[in-house]
């Protein structure tokens, strides 16, 4: 394990984390608290430090102002020639993932271990070493294969058997696209109606303000409640992950300039991620064709898109309507949405009012993940221990330092209350 330190330290660069043979949970817990710790914050001195998005909680970011074309520029050619799926090939429901598997960013047929996804979000879109490892890690346990050699999972649906990466999974891993409640949740910003009823909103804001989404925001989820009877928002895929599909696109597709060093986000650009054709009104959405667009110009290394900054993101809409940072859902009729009392649900370590403040939502989701996914995972693995160990120290490291309370048991039966829970589990 302790060999792989120096691999590290020597650069949290894309290149050096291909060269991990296979990332376990030694590597993950090093990678994590690396990038935490000091290599995504580099460019600030002392006295700037509370500019550090690690560090500087419920402040709006630090807006970048340098832009270095040939480090942001993003290769669509040779190597990277954007070539469409074909049959066989894993697409789903992440238009981001989707795009960097017809480019070569990674493997064509959408299968991917651990680190080739850590190393293409960041190459690709400037996302943080912390924030893609995480994710990957996450994708692997619950819809891939966490245990095998070499962890990871397909972007699309189940892998067939010859791209399966490992043994110890009970049956086939489902894929993204399988995991409706455990990543990819109702209230989506694209998928449902998006481009089928014509609302194109997200394409008319071309936001280059994340700001400027909230009202859309807003109107999803009210949409959900008045027409899903089983609309179910849980705390990872609802109150973390729902919230990426509105801040993901501004963040991390937008393109940087020197007019623009903290991005723009045109409308080309963004049907172009999406797979989007043709006029409002008139727009073709085209499955698994995404595409980086030509002379596209990431976001810079120098203030990758991290956790913290996620964090931050979610938080700001929260503070709009705190709904959005409440776990709950219909309870079978449209118009019923019950918010489930935080405070019950973990014991009286967290309470709702609070979760806004201070560090509380970054330590209620991770540790809320952390408690109830060996339940939700145990009929995946023989060995739900060992499945557990990669996203546990990719847990422990995103949140040391934080002062988290300690959360101990979590009353998970309080989720039977909603439908669209217990359909998803399939009971
Ligand atoms: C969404 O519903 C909330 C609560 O009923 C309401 O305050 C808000 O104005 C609605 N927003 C939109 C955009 O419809
Ligand atoms: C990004 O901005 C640069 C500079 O304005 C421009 O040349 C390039 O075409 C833009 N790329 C995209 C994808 O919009
Ligand atoms: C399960 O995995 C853990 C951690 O890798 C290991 O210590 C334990 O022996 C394993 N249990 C079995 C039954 O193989």
């Amino acid at each position: 394990m302790i060999s792989k330190l120096p691999v590290v330290l020597f650069a949290l660069s894309a290149i050096q984390i291909t060269a991990f043979p296979r990332l376990d949970a030694y590597g993950v817990k090093e990678l994590t608290s690396l990038a935490k710790n000091s290599g995504e914050c580099p460019h600030l001195s002392k006295k700037d430090k509370a500019e550090c998005p690690h560090l500087a909680k419920n402040k709006e970011l630090k807006r970048q102002t340098t832009f270095d074309p040939t480090a942001q520029r993003v290769s669509t050619s040779g190597d990277y020639d954007w070539v469409a799926p074909g049959s066989g090939d894993q697409r789903g429901p992440c238009p981001g993932l989707n795009a960097l598997a017809n480019h070569g960013y990674l493997p064509h047929n959408g299968v991917a271990d651990i680190p080739t996804i850590v190393s293409a979000v960041n190459t690709a879109y400037g996302m943080g070493i912390d924030l893609g490892t995480f994710l990957a890690v996450y994708g692997s346990l619950f819809d891939g294969d966490a245990v095998s050699l070499d962890p990871g999972y397909s972007i699309g649906g189940p892998a067939t058997s010859e791209d399966i990466l490992g043994l110890g999974v009970l049956g086939t891993p489902s894929g993204l696209s399988g995991s409706h409640n455990n990543y990819e949740a109702d209230t989506s910003a694209t998928r449902g109606d998006l481009y089928v009823v014509g609302n194109d909103y997200l394409l008319q804001a071309a936001p280059e303000q994340y700001a400027a989404l909230f009202p859309f925001r807003q109107t999803q989820f009210n949409n959900s409640i008045a027409t899903n009877p089983y609309f179910f928002y849980p705390q990872f895929a609802g109150v973390f992950v729902s919230p990426a599909g509105y801040a993901f696109p501004p963040r991390m597709m937008a393109n940087h300039s020197a007019e623009y060093p903290s991005g723009y986000l045109d409308k080309a650009s963004l049907m172009s991620f999406f797979a989007v054709t043709g006029e409002s009104g008139a727009f073709n959405y085209t499955p698994g064709w995404e595409r980086i667009p030509d002379n596209f110009y990431r976001r810079p290394l120098s203030d990758p898109y991290t956790i913290p900054a996620f964090i931050l993101d979610v938080l700001a809409f929260g503070i709009l309507d705190p709904r959005l940072l409440s776990i709950g859902g219909n309870t079978g009729t449209t118009d019923s949405f019950t918010g489930l009392d935080v405070s019950d649900l973990t014991g009286g370590v967290f309470d709702g009012a609070t979760l806004a403040q201070g560090n509380n939502l970054e330590c209620f989701i991770f540790q809320l993940v952390q408690a109830e996914s060996p339940t939700m995972v145990a009929g995946l693995y023989g060995n739900v221990t060992a499945a557990m160990q990669p996203l546990a120290e990719s847990i422990s490291s995103n949140l040391a330092g934080l002062g988290c309370p300690q959360l101990g048991a979590v009353s998970s039966d309080m989720y039977d209350v909603y439908p669209g829970y217990t359909m998803a589990k399939g009971v």
